[in-house]
């Protein structure tokens, strides 16, 4: 069951299904080498995508010149497909476990106009088997056809890093896999067609979704590392980043830091092996630890600040504390699992009045996510400042700066260690 070939010549079309961070750039770039429908629930996104803006904001309008794709919201419109490639969000619920609604919906909606000898790729963040104990027998109910046989599988996970410019979607390995031989090869051809850094071929779908899941468990578990040892120098009155700098002097010491752990992948994706392995009945002990260290890490940080406020004498319901940044990282637009929006809250407990800016954030999803409000401009004097996420604009600001928008006893809570703490001596200065 071949389809390269035919995708190659364009008697056959590539799908995505689901055009957000990963779905578009990699429609885009499926676009310079093959016929390409997108397809999203959402019509509103792909309005605008029609028009050549990216509802994500990554991407430039440049992006889409000379790229002819047919966005549609239409289920319809997929019958042209043959190869369909799923990039739909994989989430947690309120208890930390894993919500496959996006998944298992676009497995229906591509199962309905499934043909034989189709091929549905998956590349959305799972557990491992998912693909083939949760999606294929819903591609098999919708499409009456038989997996294998009729239709093939495959998984190719997404390493895109939000706000990078660099690390483009053509400019990094791309891991692939498929339900046999046959399909992986061909699943590895289309992919190597339009990723230039080269495929890795995994020897089955499991493998190829175990590898995607680890990679970030493995970074939440270091920052976790971090994130408990800042709390144990905290107490030692010695400065982590010093040590970490001193450690990074060994050549195998691995470089990470501590901080707030946002977003809907590194945050995320560890939940759903932790959801696996207790399926099958064991309880990891090292992945839970660190997701529970790092989503403590807003309480932390708040019980600190309240602390030093009260040490200088001043009571926190007459505080007035700044908080700078709120997406879940440096440079972006994306708001989603901030746990600046926790810190915020968790503050806000304490009775502080707590104001927020932030230059990359929209106010109004914001508000919606959220219920804050994001002011355009700091209105101090402040008591503190939180300076929570390092963006282009805030890592060249200087001590005057804060004092000027402090009052008397100025605090300064650097959490991602932007500023150099020798420049900051008329401020109370503290990082993590
Ligand atoms: N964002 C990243 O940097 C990144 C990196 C690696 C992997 N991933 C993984 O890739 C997957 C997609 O993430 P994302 O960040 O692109 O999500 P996203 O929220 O940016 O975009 C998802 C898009 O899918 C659409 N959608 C939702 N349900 C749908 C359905 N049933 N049918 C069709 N469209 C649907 C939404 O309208 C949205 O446009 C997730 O599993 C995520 O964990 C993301």
């Amino acid at each position: 069951m071949k389809i390269y070939d035919d995708l190659k010549s364009r008697k056959k079309a590539i799908s995505v299904i689901g055009l957000g961070y990963v779905g578009l750039p990699l429609a885009l770039e499926f676009a310079k080498y093959f016929d390409v429908i997108g397809f999203d629930i959402n019509a509103d996104r792909v309005e605008m995508m029609k028009n050549g803006i990216d509802p994500s904001k990554e991407l430039k309008s440049s992006a889409f010149d000379n790229k002819t794709i047919n966005y549609t919201s239409n289920h319809e419109d997929l019958k042209r497909a043959h190869f369909h490639v799923v990039a739909v969000p994989t989430p947690v619920d309120e208890h930390c476990v894993p919500d496959l609604k996006p998944v298992l919906s676009a497995s229906k909606t591509v199962g309905q106009q499934l043909k034989k000898g189709d091929y549905v790729i998956f590349e959305s963040t799972v557990y491992p088997g998912c693909t083939e104990e949760d999606c294929v027998p819903i591609l098999e109910k919708e499409s009456g056809l038989k997996f294998g046989k009729d239709f093939k599988v495959g998984y190719s996970p997404e390493r895109i890093n939000p706000g990078d410019k660099e690390h483009t979607v053509e400019k990094i390995l791309k891991i692939v896999s498929g339900s046999d031989n046959e399909s992986s090869q061909e699943i590895a051809k289309v992919y190597l067609e339009a990723i230039k850094a080269g495929v890795y071929e995994a020897s089955s779908i499991k493998v190829a979704e175990a590898a995607k899941v680890i990679e970030n468990t493995q970074r939440d578990i270091n920052i976790a590392l971090m994130n408990e040892l800042s709390m144990i120098f905290d107490k030692l009155n010695i400065d982590t980043l010093e040590v970490l700098e001193a450690a990074g002097t060994k050549w195998n010491f691995l470089k990470f830091s501590p901080g707030l752990v946002g977003g809907h992948c590194i945050g995320v994706d560890p939940y759903y092996l932790v959801y696996k392995a207790r399926q099958i009945g064991m309880e990891p002990q090292i992945i839970s630890s660190g997701r529970r260290i790092n989503d403590g890490m807003t309480a932390f940080v708040a019980k600190k600040l309240v602390q030093k406020l009260i040490k200088k004498g001043k009571n926190p319901q007459n505080s007035k504390v700044l908080v700078m940044g709120i997406t879940f990282k440096e440079n972006v637009a994306d708001i989603r699992n901030s746990k600046v929006a926790d810190l915020v809250r968790e503050l806000m407990q304490y009775s502080l009045n707590v104001h927020l800016v932030d230059p990359y954030a929209s106010p109004n999803e914001v508000a919606h996510e959220y219920n804050l409000t994001l002011m355009d401009e700091p209105a101090g004097p402040y008591d503190a400042v939180i300076l929570a996420v390092n963006h282009k604009a805030y890592v060249s600001l200087d001590e005057k700066y804060f004092t000027d928008i402090m009052s008397d006893s100025p605090i300064l809570f650097d959490l991602k260690g932007v500023m150099d703490r020798d420049e900051v001596k008329q401020l109370d200065y503290w990082r993590l």
